[in-house]
């Protein structure tokens, strides 16, 4: 197949960029490097341009016949989407729509989309499967919703194939040690207690110990990388041969904590940590995980990195290989 994947300079999008393109498909990246890295598109072409750039987007469509666009061009800061919705609302809605209508307009009929757990809002119960409700709590959470929305309708008006993805912690890198997560500033857990780890950060802060959980710290399901990506092509295939749109959540099924996840990166990196425990991040719900049995039921997905110390080695084979290769 031929694919074009927005936003594949990014964290998720390079790893899918890699994996569609050791499968055999030919890929196109469409990135304007706001967020990703022009090295980090290390198979197929790249043209740097914006998902909203309906110039360059016709162009696109006009010179390849895509069988799917693959969609990682979003704003992902929770905090930023609420002190600056503008951003959001632009970047992950208005192109979004402009990138659809263009993709009706050159009949592309499947798209892939990276959605997120925060479509959810605060969690009724837990696990969490698609039957749970969406009243998501912040702009970000708001602007993935709505497009989820716009698929509904873009499909029963214009026949647009559509696999919303909804992931909950995506964690970890490519095991070969090519691809990792680098977002300018980092915000997420893993990549930041590795940090810690290699030096590169003087601590590690616990965002609040004082929540309902075992040891008082946040419990989130980490599904790696690869796993996320192999969801992805999955979803795709499906949809192809069954012809109908589907969301799936995506997560391994189990919690882990704040407190876990610390423990499990000393352990890997054998490195002792500062960590300093500070109040609680306003709007993290105390636990969040995944009930995926729908993925696995109708994509047959099974994720292969299911423990959390694999997920937490292949993050720290990349923030050594990226420490040694000098970019900081
Ligand atoms: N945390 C810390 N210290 C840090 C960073 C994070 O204690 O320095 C805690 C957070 O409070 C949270 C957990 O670690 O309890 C995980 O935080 P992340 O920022 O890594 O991830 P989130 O769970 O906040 O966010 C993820 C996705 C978002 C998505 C959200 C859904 O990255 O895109 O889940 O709720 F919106």
């Amino acid at each position: 197949m031929k694919i074009l994947v927005v936003g594949g300079a990014g964290y998720i999008g390079s790893h899918m960029v890699k994996q569609l393109s050791l499968s055999n498909h030919e890929v196109i990246t469409l990135d304007n490097l706001s967020c990703g890295y022009e090295d980090a598109v290390k198979y197929g072409e790249l043209v740097v341009g914006d998902l909203g750039n309906k110039d360059t987007l016709n162009k696109l469509f006009s010179t390849h016949k895509f069988d799917a666009v693959m969609h990682f061009a979003a704003f992902i800061e929770v905090g930023e989407s609420v002190i600056n919705p503008a951003k959001y609302y632009h970047n992950n809605v208005s192109n979004t729509h402009i990138l659809l209508d263009t993709m009706v307009k050159h009949d592309i009929e499947y798209f892939i989309f990276s959605s997120t757990a925060a479509i959810f809002g605060e969690p009724q119960y837990t696990p969490i499967d698609e039957a749970h409700p969406q009243h998501p709590i912040n702009p970000y959470g708001r602007t993935k919703l709505m497009v989820e929305h716009m698929l509904e309708d873009y499909d029963a008006a214009y026949g647009l194939k559509s696999g919303c993805m909804r992931y909950f912690n995506a964690a970890g890198a490519d095991p070969d040690g090519e691809l990792g997560e680098r977002h300018n500033p980092e915000s997420h857990l893993v990549p930041l207690v590795l940090q810690a780890a290699s030096g590169r950060r003087a601590d590690i802060k616990i965002f609040g110990n004082d929540y309902p959980t075992d040891d008082g710290t946040c419990v989130r399901d980490y599904v790696h990388i690869n796993d996320l990506c192999k969801a992805h092509s999955l979803a795709l295939t499906k949809m192809q041969h069954t012809g109908n749109s589907a969301r799936y959540n995506l997560g391994n099924g189990k919690g882990f904590s704040v407190q876990q996840v610390i423990d499990a990166a000393k352990k890997v990196s054998g490195k002792d940590l500062k960590v300093v425990t500070t109040d609680r991040r306003a709007g993290d719900p105390a636990v969040l995980v995944a009930d995926s049995t729908l993925a696995k039921q109708e994509l047959g997905w099974q994720p292969e990195f299911d423990q959390l110390e694999t997920i937490i080695e292949t993050a720290w084979n990349w923030e050594i290989n990226f420490l040694a290769s000098n970019h900081c």
